[in-house]
């Protein structure tokens, strides 16, 4: 034979699991969504404004990480924006390394997202501000991230079919989106700013001296999610879009103590503002990737 002919890389356990967990979802739904949507703490309502939506509580996914903190409905919502039609498929609530899982399955739903054809992908959460120019409740979007965690959901064997070895972390968040969402904002009379996340494990907020250590680094905001997810989405060539939600000031900032109620209420309170962002931002994405096989 003649002609040169790329060796397929024989496929992971791994990859095939997420490969029929896509099959599982899509079976499940007419619509085909080119964007994903992963909501974090207190900040599942957008989930809820769907039409046409299929949900599925993450109990039912084989192979699907459950959650287990408060805030976090824990299903997989497919649905259509009501205005623009656009198919999206949602993540109400996420797992984190603190409940016990290590970053390659607190990644696993995203690629799931990405064998079920998603090409960009929001990613919220609630976040501790470090910049003091943050008020309470304003939304940021992601410039950056510094993964404080410890580790990577890529260490261990690599499936060349997930992606590459060795995937550029240079733009991580899609300068178009973060243009087009901080354009958005501000069109809504939203405060919202550009900032760095550190990403930590949790589940003990920081200590003081840990935040000062983290604004030196240059960290706006500091959480405990969402790296693993975006590092998987670069890995898979899915376009990225992160938002926080400021929710309370990082330690040491005030003198008060930080409490996980705090953050639910202040996600309560900027609800409504966070689910208009999304719905302005998702047609940016959907002109950028476009809204695949519908
Ligand atoms: N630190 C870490 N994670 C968080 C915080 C915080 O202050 N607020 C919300 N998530």
């Amino acid at each position: 034979m003649a002609a040169k002919r790329k060796t397929a890389a024989k496929r992971s356990a791994e990859f095939l699991r997420a490969s029929r967990t896509a099959k599982f979802i899509l079976a499940k739904t007419k619509l085909r969504p080119a964007i994903g949507l992963v909501l974090g703490s207190g900040l599942g309502a957008f989930a809820d404004e769907l039409s046409s939506a299929t949900r599925i509580p993450y109990t039912k996914i084989p192979d699907f990480p459950r959650s287990t903190v408060a805030g976090h409905a824990g299903q997989l919502v497919i649905g259509k924006l009501d205005d623009s039609k656009i198919p999206v498929a949602v993540m109400q609530g996420r797992v984190h390394l603190y409940e016990g899982y290590s970053s390659r399955e607190v990644a696993f739903p995203m690629r799931v997202l990405g064998r079920m054809g998603i090409r960009a992908v929001i990613v919220t959460n609630a976040a501790g501000a470090i910049n003091r120019d943050y008020s309470q409740g304003a939304l940021v979007i992601l410039r950056d991230h510094i993964n404080l965690q410890g580790t990577n959901p890529l260490i261990g064997p690599n499936d060349e079919n997930c992606g590459p070895r060795f995937p550029d972390m240079s733009q991580a968040y899609h300068k178009p989106f973060r243009e087009s969402a901080f354009i958005e904002a501000k069109r809504l009379g939203i405060e919202v700013h550009e900032g760095v996340y550190a990403a930590m494990t949790g589940p003990s907020f920081e200590t003081p001296a840990e935040i000062r250590c983290l604004k030196t680094i240059g960290a706006d905001l500091v959480g405990m999610s969402t790296v693993p997810e975006v590092i998987v989405a670069r890995q898979m060539g899915i376009r990225v879009c992160g938002i926080s939600c400021a929710t309370n000031m990082a330690a040491g900032v005030l003198d008060q103590p930080l409490t996980h109620e705090e953050v639910i209420e202040t996600t309560a309170r900027v609800q409504r503002q966070f689910v208009a962002l999304l719905r302005a931002v998702i047609p940016h994405l959907a002109a950028d990737v476009g809204t695949a096989r519908q």
